[in-house]
């Protein structure tokens, strides 16, 4: 086969404006491009047949494993059948109607309705849109401040990355724009007092909120929004008693409570879904990565039977709803998901993020944990993540511009393991695909304990 890696990559140079990178070094080459060819299992490989497992499945998306033939053939199918149709005026397909009712089969009790987008970031638009126009047709013109909590991720559109609470997404895009205010992070191992157990920690979470909600008005807070467990933020699981605390304050002041389950929905955290781990009781869902696996784009937001009541008591009010996409529900994407849920039944794949996820950070902490440089291994279900610290004792951090985090992925993608420089920190995640296995997990162990040696012993 002619090769064609030297164009392909001078193509890219010169055209290909790559999201989340820095432009520069890119286009000048001063940084690699990597161009992807194939995948199979838990393993990719590259134009040049360098092989990698993935152990962030993409970006924590390829849920079941690449190369899923079941998948690909119902994609195959839905493109000869009906390639599209729109969802407007209540259109459907086979596909659409059925994954709506697989995924209202899989969600938490008193979900009534999925709306479908194509990412997480226009999903969560759609909330934000829900969540006034809900209380708009209640009367409540004045209520529409959305909470949002530092280091969390939601997206990176205009309202989303003002959700987003990591300073990359907001610099210099004039965001965060109104009306959205962050709260304290979850983040336990950062607490500023370091007395507080993790009970107190989350209570302070907690007292943190009703601060603010009381200091905008009750009158004028709407909805709060988090992740079960803190991703793209450092992969960071809840203290102990947060959920439960922070619900408690947003049903005193009625404030909506959005899940953002972008990436722990569809069995990542061992559970179908990561409100049901914690012990969480949203109002809206929001669904991406692990509903198709990423074999196709699609996003959804499961609406409560509480919100979806206001909604339908809206449009007898005001008329059909002004929302949608062209691409809402497509077919092709719909299928993709139909047939990805069912792999993941087949496969039994909920089960083993808990079980085998569980071996995986075990033998991580019993890897690296007792590492100098290692403030903590934690992680949740198929979730994980080290924590580099100059000094473990006394938790000091390092200076961001020794880039440790990145260092330490570049040498781990080096051996053939991908994991993440998570963007703020230095911090090395993981999240596999939900199908790793003991023997791929001993695998990255042993390569992250590698990368971490040489990146330490060099400084
Ligand atoms: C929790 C969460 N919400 C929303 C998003 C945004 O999804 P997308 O990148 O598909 O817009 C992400 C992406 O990583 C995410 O992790």
């Amino acid at each position: 086969m002619l090769d064609r890696s030297n164009e392909l990559t001078a193509w890219d140079r010169d055209h290909f404006f790559h999201p989340s990178t820095h432009m520069g070094t890119h286009a000048r080459g001063e940084s690699p491009t990597r161009v992807m060819a194939g995948g199979e299992g838990v393993t990719v490989w590259d134009v040049d047949g360098k092989k990698s497992i993935d152990a962030f499945a993409g970006l924590y998306c390829v849920n079941v494993g690449y190369g899923r033939q079941k998948i690909a053939d119902a994609i195959a199918a839905q493109a000869t059948n009906l390639a599209y149709y729109h969802a407007y005026v209540g259109h459907g397909t086979d596909a659409s109607i059925t994954l709506s009712k697989m995924i209202i089969d899989r969600a938490p009790e008193g979900m009534s309705r999925v709306y479908f987008g194509l990412s997480g970031s226009d999903a969560n638009e759609t909330n934000i849109k829900l969540i006034w126009y809900y209380n708009n047709v209640l009367g409540r013109p004045e209520k529409k401040k959305i909470i949002s909590r530092w280091r969390g991720y939601h997206g990176s559109g205009v309202m989303t990355g003002s959700l987003t609470g990591l300073e990359l997404f907001h610099n210099a895009f004039d965001l965060p724009r109104a009306p959205v205010l962050h709260t304290e992070a979850p983040y336990y191992f950062r607490r500023a007092d370091r007395s507080m157990s993790e009970e107190q920690f989350s209570q302070f979470c907690a007292d943190q909120l009703e601060e603010m909600i009381l200091a905008e008005g009750p009158d004028t807070v709407a909805a709060f929004i988090g992740e079960p467990i803190l991703g793209t933020g450092g992969i960071v699981p809840p203290p102990a008693g947060y959920w439960q605390k922070i619900q408690a304050v947003l049903s005193k002041y009625d404030v909506l409570l959005v899940a953002d389950e972008v990436v722990t929905g569809f069995g990542r955290l061992g559970t179908m879904f990561g409100s049901d781990h914690y012990g969480i009781k949203p109002d809206l869902i929001t669904i991406a990565k692990g509903l198709t696996s990423a074999y196709a784009p699609l996003s959804g937001v499961i609406v409560s039977d509480k919100v979806w009541q206001v909604l339908v008591a809206g449009s007898d009010k005001l008329g059909s709803l002004g929302h949608g996409w062209t691409y809402s529900a497509h077919p092709i994407c719909a299928a993709a998901g139909v047939a990805n849920l069912e792999l993941i039944d087949e496969l039994d794949l909920v089960r083993n993020a808990g079980e085998t996820g569980a071996y995986f950070r075990d033998e991580l902490n019993k890897a690296v944990g007792g590492h100098k440089n290692v403030g903590e291994v934690r992680g949740d279900g198929m979730l994980a993540a080290i924590e580099f610290v100059a000094d473990r004792d006394d938790r000091v951090f390092f200076d961001p511009a020794l880039k440790i985090g990145p260092q330490v992925a570049t040498a781990l993608a080096a051996s053939g393991v991908i994991g993440r420089a998570m963007p703020q920190g230095d911090i090395l995640g993981f999240a596999p695909p939900l199908c790793l296995t003991r023997e791929e997990a001993d695998i990255v162990v042993a390569k992250t304990a590698e990368a971490v040696d040489t990146v330490f012993a060099a400084l």
